[in-house]
């Protein structure tokens, strides 16, 4: 059985109070789900003080990204080993923004996933396609060239730490969600791809959780499916309530 995992991406948004606000209001409303992972995701800025607030519940915390070096004259990066400094288990790579609007290649994902896994994170690793890929029907090609190339070098017990998460980029931020049918199709065909790549057992245990504008009323349908095994969550986890409704759809 896969542990369901729901993430709230929050992005460029919450000051260092408005996320611990949202914080200290989530922990009781989530106090009583043990059967789901819970983490958030803040800014840099707001990290120490998050994980602060929740330290001792059942919250973990998360950052949005992680460079490939453990410190020294890398101006404006981060490392996984300042991340965890701060308190961080878990970092999202991969994240559709970063490789679209940033430019991060899938060979520079590869290099931050082996770099943060070797320092002993757990990452969220994200992939999915662009409107234009999907309509140009290349959707399986681009979903198995960031999992091959993503996943280079890595080993199945290396997967014991990794999270996917598939989030196609027209679904994201626009209210336009992927129906639990077309989530489903690209869960099951990257399960396959990680059977291929890794043996039947990693692919078994590997958690693929679905985002793009998920909310409080669709994730139960979403959740219906098989092969989705939790969510990565961005508008929706900016408010503890809708966070914590999406936390209880999966529980
Ligand atoms: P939305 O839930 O706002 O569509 O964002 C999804 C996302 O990008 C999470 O990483």
């Amino acid at each position: 059985m896969r542990k369901p995992i729901i993430a709230g991406n929050w992005k460029m948004n919450l000051k260092i109070a408005e996320g611990v606000a949202l914080v200290e209001a989530l922990k009781p409303l989530v106090a009583d789900v043990d059967n789901v992972e819970v983490v958030v995701c803040p800014m840099f800025t707001a990290l120490d003080a998050v994980a602060k607030a929740a330290a001792g519940s059942n919250v973990q915390v998360g950052a949005q990204n992680a460079y490939v070096k453990a410190s020294g004259a890398y101006t404006g990066e981060i490392s996984p080993q300042f991340l965890q400094d701060a308190g961080c288990a878990w970092v999202i790579i991969g994240h559709s923004e970063r490789r679209h609007i940033l430019g991060e290649t899938d060979a520079l994902l590869n290099e931050k996933l082996r770099f943060a896994l070797a320092a002993g994170m757990k990452v969220m690793f994200c992939i999915g396609e662009l409107l234009e890929e999907r309509k140009g029907g290349l959707m399986n090609d681009v979903i198995r060239r960031q999992v091959v190339e993503g996943l280079k070098g890595l080993t199945a017990a290396d997967l014991a730490n990794v999270v996917l998460a598939y989030e196609p980029v027209w679904a994201i931020g626009t209210g336009e969600t992927a129906s639990p049918e077309q989530a489903e199709e690209v869960h099951v065909f990257t399960r396959a791809l990680v059977a291929e790549l890794f043996g039947a057992d990693a692919a078994a245990a590997i958690r693929i959780q679905y985002g793009g504008s998920v909310k409080a009323d669709n994730a139960a349908e979403l959740f219906s499916k098989e092969n989705v095994d939790g969510f990565l969550v961005g508008g929706a986890a900016l408010k503890a309530d809708s966070f914590a409704a999406i936390v209880k759809a999966a529980r």
